[in-house]
């Protein structure tokens, strides 16, 4: 046996947008394998404000001697502090936040790794509304044995992106019937690649669906900054749903709390997708935080 039979499963997991995107990785980064260069159009880098981010990176980073040391691994107190003061300020949090509802990942990837890790059982399958960012077959997949459920929600006569209930329990009942056992959602809000919030009214139609099936509902929220509905004139703004965080919303009303789970990371937002940095936040779910404790 060269490797285990879960290391196997995860080599057979397709993602041709992950497989194009570690090609072209390669080909970058060697430049004997691709004298001729490449543009890399399948990625949200933001390679204009490079320059600017790395010297204001430069300016911000500074190691102590501490730092060569063992830290823990979940985030230290005083960065997890940070980061509960950021997700306040920007995510309005209707339950008060605490530093240590926010564990640290290796990005946002590794986060929902590492919640489906905790979360799921092998040969579970997770609902992912369509077109979903082509790298969650990783990200919920490898060395989890979840399975992604693809399902399209949107109706294409209308340039919105409102939520049908009635199509998302068909889908449901659709993995039922195929003998799928479904625990989880993602909702990726903002959207990618929609480029678009979801309505308040979306994200309790989701919540309580989830409550009624008893899923976990991981809530990705990377984009939560990158929306510019307030750049737009008033007539255009009223088209567009602005960001609202699930975190802002009175989710216990709708659903048991310890089934909402919320991701995050630096790679967007802070366009320093090369530092991997990402965090699960988990306000309800005890045995969830010390399984966190344990694997972080
Ligand atoms: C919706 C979504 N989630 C997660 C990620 C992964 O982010 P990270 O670079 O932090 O792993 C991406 C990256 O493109 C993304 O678009």
């Amino acid at each position: 046996m060269p490797i285990s039979k879960r290391a196997t499963e995860t080599l057979a997991i397709q993602s041709p947008m992950m497989e194009a995107f570690l090609e072209s990785i390669s080909k970058l980064y060697e430049p004997e394998l691709n004298p001729t260069g490449a543009l890399n159009l399948g990625v949200a880098h933001n390679d204009l404000l490079q320059q600017k981010v790395f010297e204001k990176a430069q300016e911000c980073l500074l190691i102590t001697p501490e730092d060569i040391n063992y830290g823990a691994a979940e985030g230290s107190p005083r960065l997890r502090q940070i980061w509960r003061d950021f997700f306040t300020r920007h995510f309005n949090p209707i339950y008060p936040l605490q530093w240590h509802d926010i564990f640290t990942q290796t990005g946002a990837g590794a986060s929902i790794n590492q919640l489906f890790m905790v979360i799921c059982d092998p040969g579970d399958y997770c609902l992912v509304p369509t077109p979903y960012y082509g790298a969650f077959d990783y990200d919920v997949g490898v060395n989890t044995g979840v399975k992604i459920f693809p399902m399209h929600l949107h109706r294409p006569d209308l340039n919105t992106m409102t939520v049908d209930p009635d199509l998302l329990e068909t889908h449901y009942q659709r993995a039922q019937s195929e003998g799928k056992k479904i625990t989880s959602m993602i909702v990726t809000n903002p959207e990618n690649p929609l480029g678009r919030c979801y309505s308040v009214a979306d994200i309790k139609e989701f919540l309580r669906f989830g409550s009624r099936h008893q899923i976990h509902m991981v809530f990705d929220e990377i984009y939560a900054l990158s929306t510019y509905s307030q750049l737009l004139d008033n007539e255009e703004k009223k088209k567009e749903d602005p960001f609202v965080s699930v975190l802002s919303l009175p989710y216990k009303d709708f659903i048991d709390p310890a089934l909402v789970h919320v991701v995050y990371g630096l790679s967007k937002d802070f366009a320093i997708n090369g530092f991997r940095v990402g965090f699960i936040i988990d306000q309800f779910n005890k045995p969830l935080k010390s399984a966190l404790y344990r694997s972080a």
